[in-house]
This record gives C-alpha cells, structure tokens and sequence, in this order.
C-alpha cells in the first residue's frame, strides 16, 4: 500500500474538476484546483472570444443529455429547469454545485499548469512536481503534490483536416471550437464538415453539410414526448442488450430510428451499427432536410476558388465558409510523452483513469470518457473512486 495522500493538485475547475475538489475534500484529502482562466464551469461557460485551447459552447447550444441522467449524485438540477437545459442553465447549475460543495476555495484562478513531472523522490513516494503559471502576472510557480488529477477535457483542441486545393479557397474556413453564434452566416452558403453533436447544431441554421461516413441521427424527444436517455438509459435495457445479440439489439434500434428519419432514403446511413460510436443527437435535421434548409453532401473532394467540389460530383458548389465539425485531438501540453503517451488520439487508461504504465496510482485523468449518455455522472464516480484509493480506502486493481 501506499503511504496515505494528502496534497492533491487538481487541473481544471470545469465539471470534472469541481467534482473531484468535492470528492477529495469528503475523503479528508486537501484539493488544490489550478484553472488557468478567471471563471469555473469549463467550456459550460459561453465566451465569444476565440482564444486558443480554451472551449467553449455556441450562443444557443441546449445539452443532448436531459437533466435528469445528467444530475450530481447530491444536488439535482432546480424543479423549474427544462429537461433539456440551455448552456446558462447549465452553467447556473454548474455554480450553485461549486458553492453548495464549498469548491470555490480551493481554486487557485488564472493559474496555467505548464508542466508536471516526477518528484525527485517519485519512485518511493509517487509525488509530482506542478508548475503553473499566474496569467495575471507572468510568474511561476512550482510545487510538490501527492497526487495529480487532471480534468481539461477533451473537446479542446481542434481536429483540423486538411483538404486537397485548400489553399486556393477565398472564402472562409473555421473550427466549431471557433464557431460561437452563427449570426454572421446568415443568407450564406455554408458547408458544414462532419455530423457529430457540433456539425448537428452548427447545420441547424446553415445551409449544407457533409458527411464522410454518416451518421445515426437519434432525436432529444423520445417516446410520449419524454427525454429518450430517461425512456431508454435504463438498468433493464442495460441488462437486456447483455442478454440479447448485439445485432439484434442494434437492428431493432436502428429501425426504430429510421421510422421518424429514414437513414437509407436521406444518404444518411453510416457503416458503423447504431451502438458502435457516439451517438448524433437532432431534432431539427428531418425538418431542414424535408425544407430543403440543409442537404447531405459527400466528403469535400477538393476545394475550389469560390467553393468546393464534393465527392461523388464533377460540378463546383459555390459556398461563402466552410466549418470544420471535425471533432478534437486529446492533448495533455503539460505532460510528456513518456508519462502519458498519447497514440492515434487515444491514450491507454485503467478504468479510464490510471495509465498502467505508471508504477503509483497517483496520475489520475477524470472525464476523458465518451459516454452513450451524460458524461457528468461518470466523471463523478470517477472522482468518488479516485478520492478512495488516494486516501488508501481501496487500491486500484480489476476487482476494486
Ligand atoms: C459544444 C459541446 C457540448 C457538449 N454537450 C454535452 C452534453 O450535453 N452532455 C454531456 O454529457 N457532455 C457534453 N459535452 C462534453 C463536455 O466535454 C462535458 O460536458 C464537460 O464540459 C466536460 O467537463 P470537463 O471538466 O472534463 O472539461 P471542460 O468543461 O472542458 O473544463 C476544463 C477546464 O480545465 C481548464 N484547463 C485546461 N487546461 C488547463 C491548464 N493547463 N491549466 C489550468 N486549467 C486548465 C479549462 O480552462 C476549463 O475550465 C459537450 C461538449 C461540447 C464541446
Ligand atoms: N448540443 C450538445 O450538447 C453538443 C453540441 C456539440 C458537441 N457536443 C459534444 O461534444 C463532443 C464533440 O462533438 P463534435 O461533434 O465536435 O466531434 P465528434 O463527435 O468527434 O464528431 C466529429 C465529426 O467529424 C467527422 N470528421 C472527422 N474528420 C473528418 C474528415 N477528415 N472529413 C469529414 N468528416 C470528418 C467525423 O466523422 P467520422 O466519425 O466518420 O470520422 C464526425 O462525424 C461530443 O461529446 C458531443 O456529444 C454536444
């Protein structure tokens, strides 16, 4: 066993971070949250300026996950909320969290983490060496933590392919990252590149997008009107999909989703099984495609002047901008790649939190998971499970 841990560093005050300042603090354990901009709430808090590596939502993103899966174990989201709660909602709710866990203390604001290394004496005692920086005034700052939980997230830095004839392109190219309100865009001709969760709300009110390999579209408003994670995020359908095959599970599911959007009919069917990736979320898409407001192209098969030429056409397509819903690049800018190594955008982790590669579990990464619904909840039990084994009440191991 390890010695006991006292002096935690925690990197970030988004969802993840506050969640394990809370977590620590209920196992006598002493957070100190390093968040390099002046604000907690993470990318929950809308800004419109575009400032590399810091997220954010667009001016009118709602969350795709209802609030009632997506609540704090301790603290529900207030009565009067929609089910589907508009980003300041989120943010308010994401406050009051931060206040009623007496959070706020133990966040050093405008405090950059630049690097984190290996204590001196790592090898026994399983401590690193945090250096931040003060984005006020410039100066550094080093000390010597216990442990080290990093909660950045990972839909910060931008996936930005590039396509063949680029260059010649006059109009204008940008990043979701970048994407904030899409006012600018009005009466323009846009093609949106990728149909994640990004691409979906970017399209709501542009005019085209494209697709590389499709995607399942499943709609916020699930049976009766009810949010469709509350009809189906449930331990008996969890239990069901065990039971069953995963084929029939996905061929059953798959119709019912083509029922209210045929996927065939639209060029929207993806290779992939509707289980196998992240699901799309929309519940405009069917509306814009019968209005004819957005239409489904092919991958950009190279740019032109004054547009693009898409896949599967000879014919130019004259388009103002081009927005890159391409998704993110996982990054830790502060950590080398012996400590973590980072391959094909994927990093290999315990339970999602502990490189196994690492002789103390002392190093632990909280939120990089891809959930089928909320992803709060999971970043909460991770944080619940890292305060245990940092303060020696259970060791991480396959059956813990
Ligand atoms: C547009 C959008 C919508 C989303 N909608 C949903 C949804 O509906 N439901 C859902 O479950 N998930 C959603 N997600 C996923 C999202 O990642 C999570 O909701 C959540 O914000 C992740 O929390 P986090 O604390 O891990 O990261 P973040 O919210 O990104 O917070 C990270 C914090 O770390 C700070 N930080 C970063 N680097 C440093 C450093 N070097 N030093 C100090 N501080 C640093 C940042 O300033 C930030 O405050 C969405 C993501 C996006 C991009
Ligand atoms: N309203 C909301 O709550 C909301 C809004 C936005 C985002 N989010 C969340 O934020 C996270 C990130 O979402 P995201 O949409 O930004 O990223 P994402 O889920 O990674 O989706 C990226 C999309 O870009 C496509 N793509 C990547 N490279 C491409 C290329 N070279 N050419 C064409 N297409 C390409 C991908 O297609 P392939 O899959 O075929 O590679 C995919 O469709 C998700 O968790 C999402 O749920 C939520």
């Amino acid at each position: 066993m390890m010695s006991v841990c006292k002096k935690v560093a925690i990197i970030g005050a988004g969802p993840a971070g506050l969640r394990a300042i809370k977590n620590l603090k209920d196992e006598g354990l002493e957070p100190v949250c390093f968040e390099r901009t002046g604000h907690l709430g993470g990318l929950w808090r809308f800004h419109d300026e575009d400032m590399d590596g810091l997220a954010s939502v667009m001016k009118t993103t709602i969350i795709n996950t209802s609030k009632e899966l997506g609540a704090c174990s301790e603290c529900p989201p207030p009565a009067e909320y929609p089910n589907y709660m508009h980003h300041n909602q989120m943010y308010e709710y994401i406050k009051s969290l931060a206040i009623k866990g007496d959070c706020v203390r133990h966040i050093k604001f405008h405090h950059e983490t630049r690097s984190i290394e290996k204590a001196n004496d790592y090898e026994k005692t399983g401590r690193w060496r945090v250096t931040c920086r003060n984005t006020q005034t410039g100066e550094l700052v080093t000390e010597i933590f216990d442990a080290v939980c990093v909660c950045i997230g990972h839909h910060v830095y931008p996936h930005e392919p590039v396509f063949p004839r680029q260059e010649e392109f006059e109009g204008k190219i940008l990043h979701t990252h970048s994407l904030k309100k899409v006012d600018a865009f009005q009466d323009q001709g846009v093609v949106v590149v990728g149909m994640g969760n990004s691409g979906m709300d970017a399209a709501a009110d542009l005019t085209a997008v494209t697709k590389k390999t499709g995607a399942w579209i499943l709609p916020r408003v699930g049976p009766n009107g009810l949010p469709l994670d509350v009809v189906y995020l449930k331990r008996w359908v969890h239990l069901l999909c065990r039971l069953l095959p995963y084929n029939l599970i996905c061929y059953v599911s798959e119709k019912q989703i083509s029922e209210r959007l045929d996927h065939d009919l639209y060029n929207l069917k993806p290779k992939h099984r509707i289980w196998s990736q992240h699901p799309t979320v929309s519940d405009v898409l069917p509306i814009k495609l019968l209005s004819g407001t957005v239409a489904i192209r092919g991958n950009i098969k190279h740019f032109t002047k004054k547009g693009v030429v898409f896949e599967g056409e000879q014919e130019e397509t004259e388009v103002d901008a081009v927005i890159l819903a391409t998704g993110y690049k996982v990054k830790f800018p502060f950590l080398s790649n012996d400590i973590l190594p980072v391959v094909e955008n994927k990093v290999r982790l315990y339970k999602f939190i502990y490189s196994p590669d690492l002789p103390h579990p002392t190093l632990a990464i909280l939120g990089l998971v891809q959930t089928l619904g909320p992803g709060f909840p999971v970043a909460e039990m991770q944080a619940r499970w890292v305060g245990l084994c940092l303060a020696n009440l259970v060791y991480p191991q396959k059956n813990s």
